[in-house]
């Protein structure tokens, strides 16, 4: 180990109050936080517990404060629609700060909780801190998920107000949000009181008056908004993500650990400074466009790209350089699926001859595992360091990285590298103990976790408890399976619960089996994450027909596929649904779900020795090859 980084490192392990003190004198507090860690009542710590702080406040005005009010904020991209604007920190608060005044029009107050279901557009910025700026606790939800899913963030978190725009565009069709929110708002039992929409230019809908009113309308009486003082262990924001049942977990973010972790993160893992131009091509949806599109780059002081476009398609394999070009773009940070479609559609990199990238210097990748044949071809194409880092929604920042404005350290191919400072990363093995380096076992973080991470879930203190800190007692339960080599890299092999990624989005494969449940035909239903070359994983479903059905299959099959589609959004990728005679179980009545799935994507599998009727895998494998999930051999 280097040792620039390991005596940060270690310092931070065992030290972690002297470490995380020195850290938060870089934000701005109303009030100083003098106690740094309350340990007193684990699992559930709380840092800076004294501290009085606005998310907002950090994000824009104390750069104003600096004389920086005309430094670019925010760059809007949108190839989808051809729109593009920029906005200086005075400008971007200005806006926020009226917006924030609008919710206060319609009663919303310190701690009420906003919905916000929108497109990457800048007013979903302004709606995400302006929400910081009085205090509310914001819940973004997706655009790909359906109204189901929106229902159940709207019940689970009882938000009081709604902010959504009148469509988002994906390549090739619109997206309508109104109706979906229409029939998510039926669906719930929780009754939101009002419905902020943003009109889209060319994309108008009719709005129902007084409940509905349009994002101008909601400004017209808006005074300018100063930022609340909040207390430290107040909410930020609440993220639902998926769990390991269909009920989506609302991971909380506390405020003041929040600021300063992100903060600390820019610099220290990202090697961004206040200069910086930096860009996060992702979705204000999920976690990492929450804390890499808006908060860190604003909490820096630096600017930050939105792009409402894809890698491949608007219009074509070279939007992600025509970006880092006509901005000069310092680093990104994207899903790996984003490079394999570029890959896929353009291997030789013809479109990247095109720009200069001159100013480029570094690619992140996260989201999901990163294969080192797709680091290798942007390693050679790009001719910068291409970093796979770790982490999830409950972290918000990276458990494991390169820390590159510490140390830049070797890269090894299918390792996220090392565990990032605050974090004492373990490999618990099955018989409950520490594992040797180069040993499997269950990933865990030794508690307290480091400030900026999830001090609980919303309104679910007890599934907290239970879910993730209390399997390996004092130790975070990741939930992510791997090893730990000799030089302390970390190797995140797979997860050891239901979940897949999908094209770097999290999904419940347990929420999707809960939908095919519902189908009348249907008896039973297993539903697996398969390898794939593009998305590295697809959800496939198999489902058992009750008996004396007598539709037909495909039939069936296409109404599973529409049922997933509509319970639960575009984004499950969910195409594939085959009926079969039988599930294959374990005597006790266990579906064989990893052995179907090594089945599937034709890895080497042991028979297991408590299956009831060794018979149907070969069914099984039959009906996967007639559906081309598999070759024959
Ligand atoms: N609103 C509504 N629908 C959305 C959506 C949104 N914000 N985002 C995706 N969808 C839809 C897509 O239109 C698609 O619908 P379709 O079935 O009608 O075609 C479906 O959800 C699946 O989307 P996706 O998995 O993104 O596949 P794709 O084929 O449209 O695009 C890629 C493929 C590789 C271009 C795309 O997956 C991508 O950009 N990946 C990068 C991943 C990423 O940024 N992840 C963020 C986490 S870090
Ligand atoms: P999310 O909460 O959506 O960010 O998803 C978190 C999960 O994505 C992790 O628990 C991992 O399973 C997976 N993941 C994230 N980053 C990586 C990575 N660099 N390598 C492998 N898996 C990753």
């Amino acid at each position: 180990m280097s040792d620039k980084f390991s005596k940060i490192y270690d310092l931070s392990i065992k030290d972690p109050e002297k470490f995380w003190h020195e850290a938060a004198n870089d934000i701005f507090w109303f009030k100083k936080p003098t106690k740094i860690l309350n340990k007193s009542n684990p699992p559930f710590y709380k840092w800076y517990e004294d501290g009085v702080t606005n998310t907002c406040y950090n994000a824009l005005d104390f750069h104003i404060d600096q004389g920086k009010g005309n430094k670019t904020a925010l760059i809007y991209d949108s190839p989808i629609t051809g729109n593009k604007s920029k906005f200086t920190y005075e400008e971007l608060r200005s806006k926020v700060s009226k917006f924030a005044g609008a919710l206060k029009d319609q009663g919303i107050n310190k701690g009420d909780r906003v919905i916000i279901y929108m497109p990457m557009i800048p007013e979903a910025v302004v709606a995400m801190l302006a929400c910081a700026r009085i205090g509310a606790i914001h819940s973004v939800v997706f655009g790909g998920f359906a109204s189901n899913e929106l229902a159940s963030r709207i019940d689970d978190s009882k938000a009081k107000l709604l902010v959504t725009a009148s469509c988002g565009f994906e390549p090739g069709r619109t997206v309508e949000y109104k109706p979906l929110v229409d029939e998510a708002i039926k669906q719930a039992q929780h009754k939101i009181s009002k419905m902020i929409l943003f009109q889209r230019k060319g994309h108008e809908v009719k709005l129902n008056a007084p409940m509905e009113i349009s994002w101008d309308e909601a400004h017209a009486n808006a005074k300018d908004t100063d930022c609340v003082e909040m207390n430290s262990n107040e909410f930020a924001y609440i993220l639902y993500t998926s769990g390991t049942t269909g009920t989506p977990k609302g991971i909380v973010r506390d405020i003041g650990g929040h600021i300063v972790a992100l903060k600390w993160t820019m610099k220290n893992i990202y090697n961004i400074d206040a200069d910086d131009i930096w860009w996060s091509a992702s979705d204000i949806g999920w976690i990492v466009g929450h804390s890499y599109i808006v908060y860190a780059p604003l909490f820096k002081g630096c600017t930050t790209v939105l792009f409402e476009g894809k890698p491949v398609g608007t219009p074509d394999a070279g939007a992600f350089w025509k970006i880092i070009s006509d901005y000069k773009v310092k680093s990104l940070f994207t899903a790996p699926t984003a490079f394999r479609a570029i890959k896929k559609e353009d291997p030789e990199g013809k479109f990247f001859s095109k720009y200069d990238l001159s100013k480029f210097e570094s690619l992140f990748l996260a989201g999901e595992r990163a294969d080192p044949d797709t680091i290798k071809w942007a390693e050679n194409l790009l001719k910068v360091p291409v970093i796979d880092h770790w982490w999830q929604t409950e972290t918000s920042w990276a458990i494991s990285s390169n820390c590159t404005g510490i140390e830049m350290m070797k890269t090894k191919y299918g390792s996220a590298c090392k565990a990032v400072p605050g974090y004492d990363v373990k490999i618990i093995k099955s018989d409950q103990t520490l594992a040797k380096p180069n040993e499997m076992g269950d990933i865990v973080v030794k508690l307290p976790l480091p400030p900026g991470t999830f001090p609980t879930l919303w309104n679910a203190d007890q599934r907290y408890k239970e879910n993730y800190m209390s399997n390996y007692e004092g130790y975070y339960q990741t939930y992510d399976a791997g090893h730990i080599d000799e030089d302390g890299y970390i190797w995140i092999m797979s997860r050891t619960d239901d979940i897949i990624n999908v094209a770097g989005h999290r999904l419940s494969t347990g929420a999707i089996e809960e939908v095919l449940s519902e189908h009348q035909s249907v008896a039973e239903c297993a539903v697996l994450g398969i390898a794939d070359k593009l998305k590295g994983q697809l959800p496939i479903g198999l489902i058992v027909l009750k008996a004396g059905v007598d539709k037909d299959n495909e039939t069936i099959s296409k109404e599973c596929v529409q049922m997933v589609r509509d319970k639960i959004g575009p984004v499950a990728a969910f195409k594939v649904a085959i009926v079969i005679k039988r599930l294959p179980k374990t005597r006790s009545g266990k579906i064989l779900r990893g052995t179907i799935r090594k089945i599937a994507d034709s890895v080497e599998y042991k028979m297991p020795p408590t299956i009831d009727d060794p018979a149907i895998l070969d069914e099984i494998k039959e009906d996967l090859i007639k559906n081309n999930i598999l070759k024959s051999a």
